[in-house]
This record gives structure tokens, C-alpha cells and sequence, in this order.
């Protein structure tokens, strides 16, 4: 099977990964707890050993500053329902994700905060833009690093330098960013980023985190109360990092594999991993040049994608046709649609059947790019 899904969640994960979720669920799996047994005190490491692992990779200011959390929806969610309060007005654009818009509109539609969308232009929104649409009233701008339907980069160094001048939060989904574009939370003016274990991270389903920077502190509320593993004599949540926003059981198993995923993107370097996918990704863009009936979806720049390409598909077909066609007939495995993101395919004039959506990984080979191109070809001469 050819995998070129991997903006959805990567796959396969990296040996070491396979290793370290054996090791650990044969011999860790205890419910992580300061006080508790050996094996209990093992869990707890596990988890303090992926925090500081994120903190050095990212560059934050203290590994108890990374809340551990189930994707990257569950840190977004966190994020932007513990900060807004009624009256607030908060900035995103048209990129997002439906885990950073949902939230959003809700909180829009229930008339607790005012929002306003920013337009990106062919796949990039123009910090410029967003900076003229900061009010006093702005609490929080929420933005895609990359966006997941055309893995165009967005500019989030100049948008955080606007955002803190004008003293609000910057909130950052890099879930298609993180581990393959280089993030320094150290030269970054950004408040809080969210994204999951399982893309390019390499951990299971089931894991992400969220950074919350100092900026945050006093301000943002927790939406799980729960039991912390460590002082229970408390009535209330503990104020304590990170165990304010960490109540019940967390994910413990997934963790250690998030753990060995992050170790090997550290040992093969981000830039590389990126420059990897988007050769391969440049090679079906030099095909989709030559043929008329295809476009690349948003502009194509090298310089400034990840390893994501949303193709426009032949009239007379829909996207989701050739993602059955690419799926039962020649094992290969894309993603057709809106992909979670309604407001950029309206914009881009591709709803309601969306685009396809190719993402390949690291272990994805230029033979097997040569032949999802191939599977393109045949496909559009036996439609017409
Ligand atoms: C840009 C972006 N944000 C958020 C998410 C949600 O991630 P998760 O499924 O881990 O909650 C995705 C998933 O595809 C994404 O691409």
C-alpha cells in the first residue's frame, strides 16, 4: 500500500517508536503517580521525559509548561474556551481547521465574543492584514502555521510580533507544522501552541500538546477537573503546571511513543524531514504543469510548504471518485473532500466536493510518487 495520507495522521511511525510502546506497555503501564509505586513513579517519568523533550525541541521556557492532551483539537479547545471572555474580540482566518473554527463560531453564535475572519490570498494570509484588524477590544488571534488543505507555511513570526505589540494572546495550531518546520518559542513572541503526537511527531493517535506560555498564566481556565496523581487533600484543581489542565488518567502509553517520536525527528532534523516531502511533492507539481486538466490548489512555493498539495481534479470527476479509484484499484491511500477546513475551500471555490489531497511522509519513496502519478494518468485517460 502506498500511504499519502500522512497529514491526517503518519504512517508507518518510525521503529523506535513500534519499540517504545512495546517496552512500555509490557513493562511501565501503571497510572501515573508522584506518590505512588515504582512502576507508578516510571509512568510519571514518562510523561516528564516527553515534556522535556518538547521543551528543548521547541524552545520553551519550562517543560512543565507543556500540557500533554489527546490531539490537537483537545489543546485548541483548551485554549481558546479557557481564555475568551464574554465581550472579547478575537481574530482567525479563512485556513482553519474545524477544531480551531468550530470553537470559534460557537462562542460567535452564542454572542459571547465578536469575530473576524481574515482572507488569506491564493493559500497565504497577509500578516498585514491581520495586524490592521487588531482592535483594543482583541483578546486572542488564532492561526494555522500551515495550512492542512495546501500545506502553504504562513507567516506567524510577523503576526507575533503585531500581536504582542498590541498586547494580546497568540495562539498557534502547528499541527501540520510542528516537526517539520523549525519553531523557537525562545525568539517567537508566541503565547500558546496546540498540535497533535500523531503526524509528523510520530507518536500514536491519542496524543498532542499544548504550550502555555507565561502571558497566559492567571488567565487561562481549565475545562477538566480531576484527579492529578499527586496531592489529593486539595477541593479544587491544584494551580501547579501542568497538573491544572492534566486531571484524570492521561494517555500514558501513547506518550512513551510520542517520546521516541519526537527523539527521531530530533536525530533526522526538521528542515530535512521537510525538504524530503516537498521534493517528492515537487515532482507531481512538474506533472500537474504539464497537464491541463489538473491544478495545484493555492500557490506553489517551496520555499514556504509543508509536505501537503491539494490538486484540483479533471472536470467530470469528483475528487472523491479518484480517492475510491487511487484507493481499491491501485492500493493507494489519499485524502478527497473539505478536509475539516470548509472556509478555504469555499474561498478557493472548491466546495462542496473538495479537493485531493496527497501528503507524503518520510518513508514515502520517489517510486512510489512515480507511481500515484502514473495511477493519475491512467485514471484521467480512462475518464474522458
Ligand atoms: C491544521 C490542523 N489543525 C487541527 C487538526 C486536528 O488535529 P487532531 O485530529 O489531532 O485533533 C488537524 C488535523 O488534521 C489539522 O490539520
Amino acid at each position: 500500500m502506498i500511504y499519502l495520507d500522512n497529514a491526517a495522521t503518519s504512517f508507518p511511525k518510525p521503529e523506535p517508536v513500534y519499540q517504545a510502546l512495546d517496552r512500555f506497555a509490557r513493562t511501565s503501564l501503571a497510572n501515573p503517580g508522584r506518590a505512588g509505586h515504582r512502576m507508578a513513579i516510571a509512568a510519571e517519568r514518562t510523561l516528564d521525559d516527553a515534556r522535556h523533550k518538547l521543551n528543548q525541541l521547541f524552545e520553551g521556557e519550562a517543560p512543565e509548561r507543556w500540557i500533554l492532551t489527546l490531539n490537537c483539537t483537545d489543546g485548541l479547545n483548551l485554549a481558546i474556551k479557557g481564555l475568551v471572555r464574554p465581550g472579547d474580540h478575537v481574530i482567525t482566518t479563512d485556513l482553519e481547521h474545524n477544531s480551531v473554527s468550530r470553537p470559534l463560531r460557537a462562542l460567535e453564535k452564542a454572542g459571547v465574543i465578536r469575530l473576524t475572519r481574515i482572507a488569506s490570498v491564493e493559500g497565504y494570509v497577509r500578516a498585514g492584514d491581520i495586524a490592521a484588524a487588531i482592535t483594543d477590544g482583541t483578546s486572542l488571534v488564532v492561526m494555522t502555521h500551515a495550512s492542512n488543505v495546501l500545506g502553504t507555511v504562513q507567516p506567524i513570526e510577523e503576526v507575533a510580533t503585531a500581536v504582542r505589540k498590541a498586547g494580546a494572546l497568540f495562539l498557534v495550531d502547528a499541527a501540520q507544522s510542528a516537526g517539520v518546520v523549525p519553531i523557537s518559542l525562545r525568539e517567537l513572541p508566541i503565547d500558546l501552541i496546540a498540535f497533535p503526537g500523531h503526524k509528523a511527531l510520530y507518536g500514536p493517535t491519542g496524543t498532542g500538546a499544548l504550550y502555555v506560555g507565561p502571558r497566559t498564566d492567571g488567565k487561562l481556565r481549565p475545562w477538566r477537573e480531576g484527579g492529578t496523581g499527586g496531592d489529593s487533600s486539595s477541593e479544587v484543581q491544584p494551580t501547579l503546571l501542568p497538573y491544572l489542565f492534566e486531571g484524570g488518567t492521561p494517555n500514558v502509553l501513547g506518550v512513551a511513543g510520542l517520546a521516541a517520536g519526537i527523539a527521531w525527528v530530533v536525530d533526522q532534523g526538521p528542515a530535512r524531514l521537510r525538504a524530503h516531502e516537498v521534493e517528492l511533492l515537487q515532482e507531481v507539481v512538474d506533472w500537474v504543469d504539464r497537464n491541463e486538466d489538473w491544478q495545484v490548489a493555492g500557490r506553489w512555493d517551496p520555499a514556504r510548504h509543508v509536505g501537503a498539495l491539494s490538486l484540483r481534479v479533471p472536470a467530470g470527476i469528483t475528487p472523491q471518485d479518484i480517492g475510491t479509484i487511487l484507493d481499491t484499484s491501485f492500493d493507494i491511500a489519499v485524502r478527497p473532500g473539505l478536509h475539516c477546513a470548509p472556509y478555504i475551500h469555499r474561498a478557493l471555490g472548491t466546495a462542496p466536493d473538495g479537493t485531493l489531497r496527497l501528503s507524503p511522509g518520510p518513508f514515502t519513496t520517489r517510486a512510489e510518487i512515480d507511481l500515484f502519478i502514473g495511477a493519475l494518468a491512467e485514471i484521467s485517460a480512462n475518464s474522458f
